[in-house]
């Protein structure tokens, strides 16, 4: 650990950054690795959910969109002068989860818009643009025709305007020649196995693909082409222990046994890199705009490929120390500014920024030990003190709105799949509300539960089955992810004086984060939480529960029941909505609410 601390390049103090009026540059004495580049090089972005606005509360991942640009524009100058290439690649999920793209009508009107000033080489989706029929007529009639030939999908299919199923994307496959190498590269991209989708789009899974006839027929076809490096952009993870790359890559090493192949993965949001074979390999790059991922080839025609790749975090430090810009002025781009200032307009449109209150710490979603009461675990903190904010209300049906008796105590459950983000000491605004929780549900109540029954409940889901949230990568089974290493971080906390931040283990060992960061814990998390306000053991009990986990929670009333049907069908019948005002109650306004009160 020491030794990587002291062997790696050190920082440059920009001294004259201090003076910038927007300080939005993390830390100057932490330790950046320098990027080895290749003959070829890629710079990969995933599953960025609309957070072209940047990070606002943390630092370390606090760039914005403009900034990337900028970036992007002088690293290719780099590559350029020293006559290698560089590729840039988004492997999809650009929607839900900010602000900045959940606010619009369709959502992503504005973030779509913001994304595309982006020059990639190649883009494809996620299944975060295939959930709402309007959220991909939006990409397939905006985002393909600003990418032409550069947006293509292997599996991907749309249903158009005359009802035919066409290519989400201007193609199947993209082959092109490299600039200042002239490689020829045959670019495939695959969504993983995902059932979800609206009417509008149709996804093929990679283990039917591979048995069509088209397909083979394409292989076969570019076998008797020059192919320099077969390149894969799927929305797809890269984990040993997710199979669909696996599947692929054995039938293209049929076809071509001998060629490079580079993949770039995502899906599971985290950082990772494996090796598929000796002239294979793959490359995910994260999350929410903390990391763009890095990946360098040299070599790749001989037989010893020498590589790189590195997940350089978000921020003007590492994107300036890359592109060895010494002062902001010299790293802005006017491009890069524009894109700023755009998103400064959106911002102020959907008024993102609008203060609700100010954090007064940092909790933690997975950094936190729910279990041990940590006064900085997030779920806690919504047991404790968010989930009292909701009130019965109704909005929609047509009836009158519940009146519970006063005397009754009450549970408010909730799945932790609905929490989906930190959060971090500094501005609560609009923006955050979406970051914590984007899901609009409703409230549904069980009332005069016997209280010895209504406690059960929620044991009895931690002890079931995980349940998946709609919407968000419910296909990732979070454990299954967690490398060894973060798991076994979990029992063995590091003190070394360092900031806290990604830190990555993947195939080539655990020198790929550009920043030496102190590993955030992961701390395992309860399937549900629950607020109980008891009134007395002698009282029943309302249990209201968010409608998404309905089926979860009839499930553990039945086995809390103990057999007693009659009384669960009686206390089923009663079943109604608690709060059905999903625009007013969802669980990021029940935050809101507690930061109006709170922290004024
Ligand atoms: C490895 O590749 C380099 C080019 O990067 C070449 O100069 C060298 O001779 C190769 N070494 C071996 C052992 O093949
Ligand atoms: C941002 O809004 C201002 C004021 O309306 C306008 O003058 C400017 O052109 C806008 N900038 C961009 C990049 O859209
Ligand atoms: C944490 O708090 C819960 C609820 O207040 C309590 O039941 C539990 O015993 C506490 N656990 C620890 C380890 O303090
Ligand atoms: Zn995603
Ligand atoms: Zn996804």
């Amino acid at each position: 650990m020491h030794l990587y601390f002291l062997s790696a390049a050190t920082v440059f103090l920009f001294y004259t950054i201090w003076s910038q009026p927007k300080s939005r540059l993390p830390h100057f004495d932490e330790t950046l690795r320098d990027l080895s580049l290749g003959d070829i090089n890629f710079l990969h972005t995933t599953d960025t959910h609309g957070w072209y606005l940047g990070h606002i509360n943390q630092r370390q991942y606090s760039a914005d969109w403009g900034d990337f640009l900028s970036f992007t524009t002088h690293f290719r100058e780099i590559c350029h002068a020293r006559d290698s290439d560089l590729l840039l690649i988004d492997t999809g999920d650009r929607h839900d989860g900010n602000g900045l793209s959940d606010l619009t009508t369709p959502n992503g009107l504005y973030s779509s818009d913001v994304f595309m000033e982006q020059d990639y080489d190649i883009v494809t989706v996620g299944n975060h643009e295939l959930y709402l029929a309007a959220v991909s007529e939006l990409e397939y009639n905006t985002v393909v025709p600003r990418y032409g030939d550069r947006f293509i999908s292997t599996n991907v299919e749309y249903l158009n305007d005359e009802g035919e199923y066409v290519v989400f994307g201007n193609g199947r496959y993209r082959y092109f020649t490299t600039e200042a190498k002239k490689y020829n590269v045959f670019a495939l991209s695959f969504m993983f196995d995902f059932k979800g989708g609206n009417e509008k789009v149709r996804v093929t899974p990679i283990d039917t693909i591979i048995k069509e006839d088209w397909f083979l027929d394409l292989l076969e076809t570019y076998t008797k082409k020059s192919v320099d490096l077969v390149l894969v952009a799927g929305h797809v993870p890269v984990s040993h222990s997710w199979q669909e790359l696996y599947v692929l890559h054995g039938v293209l090493r049929r076809f071509f046994p001998n060629t490079p192949v580079q993949y770039f993965g995502g899906h599971s949001h985290i950082r990772d890199f494996t090796l598929l074979d000796d002239k294979a390999f793959a490359l995910q790059s994260g999350r929410y705009c903390e990391t763009v991922g890095f990946m360098s080839l040299r070599n790749i025609k001989g037989d010893n490929i020498t590589i790189d790749r590195k997940y350089i975090d978000f921020n003007l430090q590492s994107f300036l120390h890359h592109t060895k810009r010494a002062t902001i002025e010299q790293f802005n781009t006017d491009e890069g500014l524009l894109v700023s200032e755009k998103l400064t307009n959106y911002s102020n449109k959907l008024k993102l920024s609008e203060s609700f209150g100010v954090v007064p710490q940092n909790y933690y979603m997975t950094g936190a030990d729910y279990y041990s009461n940590d006064s900085n675990s997030l779920l806690r903190f919504f047991e404790t003190d968010i989930l009292q904010e909701l009130e019965p209300k109704i909005c929609h049906e047509n009836m009158d709105p519940i009146r519970p008796p006063p005397s009754n105590s009450r549970i408010v459950l909730i799945n932790t799949g609905s929490i989906r983000y930190d959060l971090y000491k500094g501005d609560f605004n609009r923006n955050s509300q979406f970051i914590v929780s984007p899901f609009k549900n409703k409230w549904r109540v069980l009332q005069n539960v016997p209280a010895r029954i209504a406690i059960r409940i929620q044991e009895i889901l931690n002890k079931g089955p995980y349940i998946l949230e709609d919407g968000i990568d419910s296909t990732i089974d979070l454990d299954e992810l967690l490398s060894p290493y973060q798991r076994e971080i979990n029992s063995r906390m590091l003190t070394l004086k360092l900031r806290y931040g990604q830190r990555t283990t993947d195939d080539l060992g655990n020198d790929g984060d550009d920043t030496i960061h102190r590993p955030l814990p992961q701390f395992a998390v309860p399937n549900v939480i629950q607020s109980f306000e008891y009134t007395d053991q002698q009282q029943p009990v309302d249990v209201v529960f968010y409608d998404f986990i309905e089926g979860y929670v009839l499930w553990a009333l039945q086995k809390a029941c103990d057999g007693d049907n009659l009384l669960y069908y009686s206390l089923v019948q009663q079943l109604t909505f608690y709060n059905d005002c999903e625009q007013e109650y969802n669980v990021g306004e029940l935050l809101k609410k507690y930061s109006l009160k709170h922290w004024q």
